[in-house]
């Protein structure tokens, strides 16, 4: 391990058995910690050929168990998203993508953070359950196209044990790191084709655009370096995506947006995730076919019926699609009112989360329990003009004094006295 750390230390290429050996020691308990530790600095300044970064995946992968798919019909395309706030697109897409024939096998967290994970917010359906055993979830899937299913447990625990090490070693901002993480998981979940979502501004784990194209490129270079059809789309995350933070208010947004009456920016960027998952699971010969079948299934109800067909079979009470007030609801509805005229110009995206957070929506430790009613709904976007007194926003709590709350509000949603033009919402698609 010395002479490894050295070689890389040196800026020299390990080779696939030095790494696999690194990963392999460092799953069992036999390279220690500070070694790792080590090896990850030494990375994070010399960085890692596009090889290194394909072995580094793939020794992850066969660290734990690897979910097999090949019972399902068609090619798998898992969606990946590197996390936003009010990101409601995975219960969109899923449904969407489905209705057109799309197989979704869809294995998902909870998690930390300023919502819920995906099957929090679809817990907000009463009696939808993801506790079903993996034969249940390969039926389901042949039968409706779509299916969720609770995380298995041991999936790539060197990328469990090795992001832990990096969290406490300064060693998390390292774009092949980041990217060999992330690619393990959805490669170990048994995704035969990937579709990656890398969000860029002041809410996104990547904060500028140079460094999103980078880690985009990474991933999708490990993607196709390691037989999955990968591409990746760079979309805005300066400001929440859609109007709705919280985990019953997102699912209320999906069913709108399932319907084709969504907020613009979420189904705008669900045609383009939804289209290129279409194309790589070749039900669709060209992009805009793709587009047009999805398009297709929002008009004609397909999509809807997919959802509740969906929710349905895990034992959710589908009638919630046709009846919203069914889903948890809070308590109080307090609207926060701007204090004078202009046009919004910033809604800082992380911080509106954490307001979200405050108020039960999400987990600030994995003891904590979530408020599945509680969150907020943006009334106004960037570049939208407001009058004095006009809601910015409505706040969903289910205790009555939310001041602590509409300080962080108000000082994360800006004005200015000047027109200003709504952020690009799809920057970049990469492909290779
Ligand atoms: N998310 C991951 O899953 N891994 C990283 O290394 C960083 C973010
Ligand atoms: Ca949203």
């Amino acid at each position: 391990m010395v002479d490894l750390i050295e070689k890389k230390r040196d800026g020299q290429e390990l080779s696939t058995e030095e790494i696999q050996f690194i990963i392999n020691g460092y799953t069992d308990g036999s390279i220690p910690d500070y070694q790792v530790s080590a090896l990850t600095m030494a990375i994070f300044f010399k960085g890692m050929t596009e090889k290194e970064r394909a072995d580094l995946t793939m020794a992850m992968v066969k660290s734990g168990d690897q979910i097999d798919l090949s019972k399902i019909e068609g090619i798998k395309v898992d969606k990946h998203s590197t996390g936003g706030v009010g990101d409601t697109t995975t219960l969109v897409l899923g449904p969407l993508v489905a209705a057109v024939g799309v197989p979704v096998a869809k294995m998902s967290g909870r998690g930390l953070g300023h919502t819920g994970g995906t099957i929090d917010k679809l817990e907000a359906v009463s009696g939808f359950h993801v506790e079903i055993d993996n034969e249940e979830f390969i039926q389901l899937v042949n039968k409706n196209k779509i299916a969720v299913i609770g995380q298995s447990g041991n999936l790539t625990p060197a990328d469990k044990k090795l992001y832990a090490l990096r969290d406490v070693t300064a060693t998390v901002d390292s774009i092949p790191l980041i990217a060999s993480s992330i690619m393990s998981k959805k490669i170990a979940a048994g995704a035969d084709a990937i579709v990656l979502d890398v969000k860029t501004g002041a809410g996104a784990f990547m904060k500028t655009l140079d460094d999103s194209r980078e880690l985009a490129k990474a991933m999708v270079q490990i993607g196709n370096n390691v037989g999955r059809n990968t591409m990746a789309v760079i979309s805005d995350m300066s400001q929440p995506l859609g109007f709705a933070i919280g985990n019953a208010l997102e699912v209320q947004e999906a069913i709108d947006t399932l319907k084709g009456e969504g907020p613009e920016d979420l189904t705008e960027l669900c045609l383009t995730l939804g289209s290129h998952m279409v194309y790589l699971a070749k039900k669709a010969e060209t992009l805009k076919e793709a587009r047009a079948l999805l398009e297709g299934a929002i008009k004609d109800g397909s999509a809807l019926e997919s959802f509740k067909v969906f929710l349905s079979s895990q034992g959710g009470d589908a009638s919630v699609v046709d009846d919203v007030t069914k889903l948890p609801q809070a308590k109080f509805k307090i609207e926060l009112e701007a204090k004078e005229d202009g046009y919004v110009s910033e809604i800082v995206a992380d911080e509106i989360g954490t307001a979200a957070m405050l108020l039960g929506a999400g987990r600030a430790t994995k003891e904590s329990q979530i408020d599945l009613a509680v969150g907020l709904v943006l009334r106004k976007k960037i570049g939208d003009k407001v009058q004095k007194g006009d809601s910015l926003l409505t706040i969903h709590s289910n205790f009555e004094d939310v001041s602590e709350v509409k300080d962080i509000l108000y000082s994360n949603i800006r004005l200015a006295k000047d027109a200003i033009e709504a952020p690009v919402l799809i920057h970049e698609e990469i492909t290779e």
